[in-house]
């Protein structure tokens, strides 16, 4: 189980050292957490972090290694400020940056290059879920977000329909539990039944709901948007997340 902060553009940089902390200072078994920070705060985090198990990762990545892109940041800079993963294809970034899934892909392949972990956002809109293409818009996403020659050991997915990010319209379990099993089926397709990387469920997961979306079949974890920001519900996330890790290993 991955549980993931993103924080997006939060909060000050005072309150941010303040969560990291508290992140740093918290232990959690059987789960991973990450923390998707502004790009300014990569270095400050990463000393805050730095005595626990928090791995920090970046919100977005160029292409390109260095060179004339004003105000973009690359693989190699993410890296060398701290950061071991970074979050591509979020739909803010496709929504408000024109990113399409060959931009991602080629971002990716970018971050994989320096050794980055990559993970990907996929998700449909309301327009698209209405119209029933919602499945379709997910797999296409995903096939072409995804570079060729990446190990399956170096990806996660994170399901994020647009309409639930930020608004509190979690998807409904029997949503979730459809499109995640059509994202299995695609990576299964890529990198074989033993090698299906972990796939997330995002948008409205707060401290009340997670457990419901921990239960169920094939959410291996969440992204956490608005309720990252909170320490005490994140902490509430990342138990709910513990304890579902512990009974799947009791299960097994
Ligand atoms: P939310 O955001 O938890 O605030 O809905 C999730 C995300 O955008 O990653």
């Amino acid at each position: 189980m991955i549980v993931a902060a993103n924080w997006k553009m939060n909060p000050a940089l005072a309150a941010a050292g303040v969560l990291a902390r508290a992140l740093a200072t918290q232990a959690f078994p059987h789960i991973q957490r990450i923390l998707f920070a502004p790009h300014p705060y990569l270095v400050p985090m990463s000393v805050r972090l730095s005595d626990g198990d928090v791995r920090l990762g970046g919100q977005d990545c160029h292409s390109a290694d260095s060179g004339a892109f004003t105000g973009d940041v690359s693989a190699s800079m993410l890296r060398d400020c701290g950061a071991s993963t970074v979050l591509l294809g979020h739909s803010e970034r496709r929504a408000a940056h024109g990113e399409t899934s060959h931009i991602v892909a080629k971002k990716a392949a970018a971050a994989i290059g320096q050794g980055l972990d990559i993970m990907i956002c996929v998700g449909e809109t309301k327009a698209e879920r209405d119209d029933g293409k919602a499945e379709q818009v997910v797999i296409d996403q995903l096939r072409v977000s995804l570079p060729a020659q990446v190990p399956a050991s170096k990806i996660s997915v994170a399901y994020e329909p647009v309409w639930a990010i930020g608004t509190g319209a979690v998807a409904a379990p029997d949503d979730i539990a459809v499109m995640h099993a059509v994202i299995a089926d695609v990576l299964e397709e890529r990198f074989g039944a033993e090698a299906v990387p972990p796939i997330l469920y995002g948008g409205s997961v707060n401290a009340e709901n997670a457990s419901a979306i921990f239960a169920v079949p094939k959410v291996r974890g969440a992204l956490v948007g608005g309720a990252s920001l909170d320490a005490d519900a994140f902490a509430r996330i990342c138990s709910a997340a513990s304890r579902r890790a512990e009974s799947g290993i009791a299960e097994r």
